[in-house]
């Protein structure tokens, strides 16, 4: 299994680890196959995601990929973030080997759930965001 640069990279130096405090919405996944859990704090103001952090109990790929989404994320509206698919991230990130693309829908999912989160307290409506599921497999995400 061979790791591109950007990934190794992310994975020494992940960006944006932790909480953020009174974040605007908080989004837990799980994945049912390798048991990891990704939680993303995102802070929202107006309809801009202004930061974004993570914590993983995840492997060196889900650490990477995390890192990289929070990064994509921070700065963009709400819309923008929606169209930011794991396999977006897996572009920025020069690639992840095919058997670690699930531990890239887990970063994905987070950030969704914790759009859903923030629908939830806030009332906003946020047009295309499904509930976060209760079971994840992987195989029906976007590959
Ligand atoms: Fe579970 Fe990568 S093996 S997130």
């Amino acid at each position: 299994m061979e790791y591109s640069e950007k990934v190794m990279e992310h994975f020494m130096n992940p960006r944006n680890v932790g909480e953020i405090e009174a974040a605007s919405g908080v989004g837990t996944v799980g994945n049912v196959q390798c048991g990891d859990i990704m939680r993303v704090f995102l802070k929202i103001e107006g309809d801009v995601v202004t930061d974004a952090s993570f914590k993983t109990f995840g492997c060196g790929a889900a650490v990477a990929t995390s890192s990289m989404a929070t990064e994509l994320v921070k700065g963009k509206t709400i819309a923008e973030v929606m169209q930011i698919t794991n396999k977006a991230v897996m572009d920025a990130l020069d690639g992840l080997p095919a058997v670690k693309a699930h531990c890239s829908v887990l970063a994905e999912e987070a950030v969704q759930a914790a759009l859903w989160d923030y629908s939830q307290k806030s009332g906003v409506v946020i047009e295309g965001l499904k509930p976060p599921k209760e079971e994840h497999e992987h195989g029906h995400h976007h590959a």
